[in-house]
């Protein structure tokens, strides 16, 4: 399976219904799209495919081929403004649901949404720690 990952190709060698994050934290080394639920539930799987934010645990590798797929790692490497922002802001406990709700929020960012937009889009991202404040406050200080 070929896919383009945060702007290069990548080949891996698994069956087509293997999760996409299996691959990447397996075969491709890219440790930090974490596993949560394992059922599409909780969002901190989320990578972009094709710029738009999806879950990773219940997406085949099938379903990514010849496709371009974002990671957590894509956006730390492009410096997107919101991971400066977090760390300004404190934003992080545990950390645990970060790379999940930094990969969404910044395709949103991108994408131009406002930051209301922003926090209903992050109900598909769940977080126990209770920092939300904080990341929303992140959010709001980058978008318009
Ligand atoms: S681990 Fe994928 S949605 Fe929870
Ligand atoms: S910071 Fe711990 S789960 Fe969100």
């Amino acid at each position: 399976m070929t896919f383009d990952l945060n702007g290069a190709p990548v080949t891996v060698t698994a069956m087509p219904g293997m999760p996409l994050i299996h691959a990447l934290r397996g075969a491709l080394d890219h440790k930090g799209t974490r596993l949560g639920c394992g059922s599409g539930d909780c969002g901190a799987c989320t990578v972009t495919l094709d710029g738009v934010p999806v879950t990773s645990c219940d997406l085949p590798l099938s379903a990514v081929a010849g496709r371009q797929v974002g990671t957590v790692e894509g956006v730390l490497a492009a410096r997107h403004p919101l991971v400066d922002a977090l760390i300004s802001h404190q934003a992080g406990q545990c950390g645990y649901c970060l790379p999940g709700i930094l990969t969404r929020a910044a395709a949103l960012i991108d994408q131009g949404q406002t930051a209301d937009q922003i926090r209903h889009a992050l109900d598909a991202n769940l977080c126990r720690c209770g920092a939300q404040t904080r990341i929303m406050a992140a959010i709001a200080s980058v978008t318009a």
